[in-house]
């Protein structure tokens, strides 16, 4: 095997949305982080769309998180537009890890995972999520929140608070 499949094989990718991270999302990075040399957590996005948080702001508040975690081999990167397989060959990884949570999980990343094979040859690797954040996404916490629930817990305290200050800002 070249030097280069050997190095890529070392790197993962942790792609996603991280409007915003969860505490489901750190978990699954801080557990590639002890499986790969490096992870580059790939934040991709649709510049025509708005999410909650501006991507330097889902990546500040990522950075922090994961620096609260004790992870130190990730580096952080955003994407516009981009097929997950061209992250993937320009930071020279040869595997995606991804978190699943269920059974809908799975539905719905196979045909990716087979798609991204079937593109480049990169292999997913998929972690089982912990049973406590199994019914955790950025999508249910942010209608929780929307509507006054607690989401401690769910997210960081900085997230929470990130959270409640844009949601008033859009009250
Ligand atoms: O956090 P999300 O929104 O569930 O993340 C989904 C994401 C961004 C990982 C997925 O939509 C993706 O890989 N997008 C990149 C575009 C792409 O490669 N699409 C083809 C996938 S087979």
């Amino acid at each position: 095997m070249s030097r280069d499949v050997v190095d890529a094989a070392r790197r993962c990718v942790c792609p996603g949305s991280y409007d915003p991270v969860t505490a489901g999302h750190v978990d699954v990075i801080a557990r590639a982080a002890r499986l790969y040399d490096e992870v580059v957590v790939a934040v991709l996005h649709n510049p025509a769309k708005t999410g909650t948080f501006t991507v330097p702001e889902r990546i500040e508040l990522l950075r922090a998180d994961l620096a609260d975690a004790g992870v130190e081999n990730v580096r952080l990167e955003a994407f516009a537009n981009r097929l997950l397989v061209d992250v993937c060959r320009d930071v020279e990884a040869a595997v995606v890890v991804k978190g699943l949570r269920g059974g809908t999980d799975f539905a719905y990343e196979l045909p990716m995972a087979l798609m991204n094979r079937h593109l480049s040859g990169v292999e997913t690797v998929f972690l089982p999520g912990d049973p406590q954040f199994e019914h955790v996404s950025s999508s249910l916490v942010k209608e929780v929140a929307r509507f006054g629930g607690d989401i401690t817990g769910l997210v960081s305290e900085r997230v929470r608070a990130a959270l409640t200050r844009r949601l008033a800002e859009h009250a």
